[in-house]
């Protein structure tokens, strides 16, 4: 089993976006023991708080919290802090937050929780050249992605996340040590959704992946332990 770059295997990570906790427990329990890792996300937790948190891990899944901190260096810092009493095992901020906000971070990690992964994310997807330009940033989305995963590792982060389309580069750039985590990943043959530049899972572990998240292929599927299944064995 990998733990955060002690081998080069490729993991999954569910994506929980599941509006019913209910609903979520039940499918977690369909998907079976051999699916680790759990993504919840801002639209979850907001909802359900750390109580939910609990719950998921208390089924024995490790949790990818995708909160998306940023703020300034002492809010974020502290909220590190708070967090480090869940059971959670990656945590993200915006590395447009910039350098102080993530050493704060980094150093409210090291001293709370030492095993919690950090990852950065850089440019949103959502985001393109013209919305950089409408915040005054005159710079194409490649060579920000690569600024701010630059500074993401100077200011002692360890991961980030990133899009199929962008994960072969920063282990040319940052080295093979940093931890990626890559979603828009579909299997052979799912519906893309509304995901523009997909990516298989062995594909996405072939351009450096360390972790991939995969939502709806799994929680819309019938029979999500069998997906589950077959994704974890493009992946080995
Ligand atoms: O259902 P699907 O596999 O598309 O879910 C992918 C997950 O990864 C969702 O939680 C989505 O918000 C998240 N994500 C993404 N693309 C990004 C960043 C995060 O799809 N660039």
């Amino acid at each position: 089993m990998n733990t955060m770059n002690e081998s080069k295997t490729c993991e999954l990570i569910l994506a929980l976006d599941i509006e019913e906790r209910s609903v979520a427990i039940d499918l977690l329990k369909r998907a079976g023991d051999d699916l680790e890792w759990v993504k919840i996300g801002l639209q979850m937790f907001t909802k359900y708080g750390p109580e939910y948190v609990r719950e998921i891990s208390d089924l024995g899944k490790k949790i990818f919290l995708d909160l998306k901190l940023h703020d300034i260096p002492n809010t974020v810092a502290k909220a590190v802090e708070s967090v480090s009493e869940l059971p959670i095992h990656m945590l993200t901020l915006h590395a447009c937050g910039g350098s102080e906000m993530m050493e704060w971070a980094v150093k409210a990690q090291k001293s709370n929780k030492p095993d919690l992964q950090l990852l950065g994310v850089t440019v949103l997807t959502s985001m393109d050249e013209a919305g950089l330009a409408a915040m005054g940033i005159e710079e194409t989305v490649e060579n920000r992605i690569s600024r701010l995963a630059q500074l993401a590792q100077d200011s002692g982060m360890t991961g980030l996340v990133c899009s199929p389309h962008e994960v072969s580069l920063p282990k040319q750039q940052l080295g093979q040590s940093i931890t990626l985590v890559t979603p828009g990943v579909r299997p052979v043959g799912a519906d893309a959704g509304d995901q523009k530049r997909i990516m298989t899972p062995a594909k996405a572990a072939d351009a450096g992946s360390d972790f991939i998240v995969v939502g709806r292929p799994i929680y819309q599927a019938d029979d999500p332990a069998a997906i589950v299944a077959s994704i974890r064995s493009e992946l080995s």
